[in-house]
This record gives structure tokens, sequence and C-alpha cells, in this order.
């Protein structure tokens, strides 16, 4: 666009927009009066008014307060019935509170006792061999967050490889893992905007190129100096960017071909099937990491190390990984964390659950496309075996840079709003929709008909 706005962006009328938000944040406000009322009372001691401050990018000015969650369904208190697309950003995956979930932390916590022993149970040797069978590498440890599972993987390749730096893409999101806030611009790799009291400058600590770009990935490895790259196969924290035929093997082969590691951080790619996008594009990483989802909404991580590279660090006489080494964690693993996990795996999240999230996410994204055909929006839609995107381009981005640029924070709250105000939650940070095994075909046909409604109220 001559103007320097993407084409997706050009044809909205933004008084008629801003007016539609002004609208939209009245009736929010009015619609949601308690959550309103709780919000305010919480400011006085909670820091930004929210129990943990992303809880603030919900549009409208303040977040729903929570009062029940089951299954793909949550009340606020109001009383208001969402049917939740967001699904706690991955984290719900399994949708909430699951029975099997449920009844698996009521024997552990309750009738047997004890969350927090430093003691192993035998449920993580049974989750360990479930994520090995579906991931492949085959030996795993446990954490409580993603970002924890990530930042002690790159220790490991650190330790492994003797080298100082870690590759990762511009735009990536890998937890707050102080590595990853970096992005590629044309004067050369920043620290990413709001990177907040950075322990030192990022491109002290590592490479970034933009995703599907084979040779800045290969100039960058070619210095020696990267230890691994860490990626997920697909991102999904810009939108969703797919990876170009070949690129992934590329990846691999020039890693393989530089000595350099490779860690696939599977946390919401694992809405592509049963093993994520590892077991279902056949990829071959050294290391996988994961969390949110596979505990159920239950704090947990995992990262799992290829057996060479999980022998090299037990016998390694320098890295003490048992004690004060910077791995590992007091309650990682602990006998709740790990119960939970393995009811959502064994039962939850399964393979014949994947079949039915996926054939969800095909209706939503069939549904989303013709809505945008029929009303020539020049906006894409991208999935991810059972997640979804919009994303306002006319097609879908190649890399983070891109997917970036196409970024419109109106039109974000503006369908935010409307959905949100009809009953209907996608994840706040994005326009992304995720299926659970609870979603059912009636909740993508609501979302289908409230998206076309707010897409012809824009046009007018
Ligand atoms: C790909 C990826 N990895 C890691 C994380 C970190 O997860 P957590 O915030 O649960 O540590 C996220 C969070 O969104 C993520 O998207």
């Amino acid at each position: 666009m001559a103007d320097g706005r993407p084409a997706g962006q050009a044809i909205i009328d933004r008084r008629r927009l801003a007016k539609l938000i002004e609208r939209e944040t009245d009736r929010y406000a009015t619609g949601h009066a308690a959550s309103l009322r709780a919000f305010e009372r919480a400011g006085e001691h909670l820091l930004g008014g929210v129990p943990m401050t992303w809880m603030r990018m919900w549009p409208g000015g303040f977040p729903l307060y929570l009062a029940t969650a089951h299954g793909a369904r949550l009340t606020d208190l109001d009383g208001n019935i969402f049917t939740d697309f967001c699904l706690g950003d991955t984290g719900a995956m399994a949708g909430h509170s699951p029975a099997q979930v449920q009844a698996a932390l009521a024997q552990r916590y309750s009738e047997l006792g004890g969350a927090t022993t430093m003691l192993p149970t035998e449920d993580a040797a049974w989750v360990a061999a479930e994520l090995a069978r579906r991931f492949g590498p085959s030996h795993w440890s446990f954490t409580l967050s993603a970002t924890d599972a990530n930042r002690w993987a790159l220790r490991i390749v650190r330790q492994i490889t003797g080298r100082p730096k870690i590759l990762v893409y511009s735009y990536c999101y890998h937890g707050s893992v102080d590595e990853s806030f970096i992005i590629a611009t044309p004067a050369g790799p920043r620290s990413r905007p709001g990177n907040t009291g950075a322990p030192v400058d990022p491109a002290a600590t590592s490479s970034v190129v933009e995703f599907n770009d084979i040779a800045s990935l290969e100039r960058e490895l070619a210095t020696g100096d990267i230890a691994a790259v860490l990626m997920e196969p697909a991102l999904t924290n810009i939108g969703i960017v797919l990876p170009e035929p070949g690129y992934l093997a590329a990846v691999r082969e020039l890693t393989r071909a530089h000595g350099t590691l490779l860690i696939n951080d599977e946390t919401h790619t694992f809405s592509a099937g049963p093993g994520g996008c590892t077991l279902a594009w056949r990829l071959d990483p050294d290391i996988v990491t994961i969390g949110k989802s596979i505990g159920g909404g239950i704090p947990c991580g995992a990262y799992g190390l290829a057996a060479p590279l999980a022998e090299q660090i037990l016998a390694d006489p320098t890295a003490d990984i048992v004690d004060t080494g910077g791995v590992g964690g007091t309650l990682a693993g602990n006998a709740l964390s790990v119960a939970a996990m393995r009811a959502t795996l064994e039962h939850v999240l399964t393979d014949e659950a994947f079949a039915v999230m996926i054939t969800l996410a095909d209706q939503f994204t069939a549904g989303v496309d013709a809505v945008l055909r029929s009303r020539a929006l020049p906006w894409n839609i991208v999935q991810l075996g059972a997640r979804a995107e919009y994303r306002f381009c006319p097609t879908p981005p190649r890399c983070g840079g891109d997917s970036h640029a196409a970024a419109d924070q109106q039109l974000d709250e503006y369908l935010h709003l409307y959905l949100a105000n009809r009953g209907v939650l996608i994840t706040p940070f994005h326009n992304m929709a995720l299926m659970c095994p609870a979603t059912t075909d009636a909740d993508v046909d609501v979302h289908t008909e409230l998206f076309a409604a707010a897409a012809d109220e824009l046009n007018g």
C-alpha cells in the first residue's frame, strides 16, 4: 500500500470502526457489571488490578471474572455463559476440568495425599513413556511451565555443545525466556520492544532470523556459535505462520551440518495432533519441550532429550543437574502435576480426541474462509490441526516480521468485544480459536454466524 498499511486494513472505514468499538465497549461494561466491580475492588492490592498482568489484555478495559468452567463453557460473575475458544490460551486444550483429571487429582491430593514431597510417583514414568511414544525423544524431565522447560533445555544445550548462543525466530514466543526477546530488523538484531529489565542485551546471547528464510539461517549457523535452534515448527504466537515445503527439512539438515542442536517447542503446535508437529510431520529434533495443556490446566511442563544427549548430560562431571546447577525446581514433577498429566494424556487428549478436534477446526476454518470470500474481505485464516487464526492481510504471512506488520489493534478489539458480548471468547493476544474435546459443531457454527455479522457491520 502507498500509505504503508497492509492491504487488509485499507478497506476499513476507521471512523465507523471507532463507533462500533464504542458501542461494543458500552455493551461490555453494562453486560458485565459484576466483573467490573470485582476488577475495581481488586485494583487496591493487585498489580494492574489482575492476578497476572497479562489478564489486562482482554478488550473492554477489564477482564471477565470467572465463576465456573466445564468443558468448552465458562460462566462469569454476572451469570453470562460463554463458548470458550480461548481455552486459557491453550492451557485448557483438554477442556475445562475434564472428569478424568478431576478424579485423578482427587485421588492423589485427597485420598492418597501428598502433592509435594521431593519423592517420585509411578505416574511420572508413565507420562515420560507416553511423551516418548508421541514425540520421539526418549528421556524426559518435568517442570511447572513451558517457560522453564525451555530455560532448562537451553542450559543443557549450552553445556553439551560448549557454545554460547541460541538461535530463535523473529517475533517468536517461548515464554519469558531471556534469549528469545530479540527481533530481526533491516538494521540488524534488536531487543524486542518492551523487553522488561533485560539482564543483558539479547544480541549477546542470541541470533535471530526470519522464519522460512533458509539463507539467513545458514549464515547464522556458519558462525559456529549456535548451541541450538529453539523453534516452534510453525509459529503460533504472531498469528500462525506455517513452514514452506522443505523448510523444516533444511533446518534439520543445516543444524546437523553445523553441529547445532534442534529444539522443537511443541507447547502450542501440539494442536497439530497427538504428537504435535513432530509426529504429524515426521520431524526429528534433538529435544522437545512442551507445557500448558498436557496437565489439563494444572501447572506442568516437560522437556525430552534424545538418548545420546541424556547420556552425555548425566555423565558430564562439570554439569550439576541434581542440585544448584541451574536446572530443576522444588515443585517440578510433583505428584499432583504428574497425576494430572497422566490423566490428561491417557484419557482426554487421546489420538481419538484429536481427530474430532481437528475436524471441528476444519469446519471453523471453512466457515471463516467462506465469510471472508463472500464479503471480499482481504484477510486470511490459517489452521494448524485443532487451532485456527485469522489475520488482517490477504495471504498468510511467510514469517514473523510480515505477520507482525499485519496486526491491527482496532480490528482485534472490535472482533473480540463483538464476540464476547454475544457469548464467544477467542484468545486475547491474537485471533486464535482452539477446539477442545468438548467443543461441538454448534459452537463452531455460532462463531461463524457472529463473525459474519461482525464483518457485515464493519462493511456498513
Ligand atoms: C510456544 C510457547 N512456548 C512456551 C510458552 C510458555 O508457556 P508458559 O507461559 O506456560 O510458561 C508459550 C506461552 O504462550 C508458548 O506459546
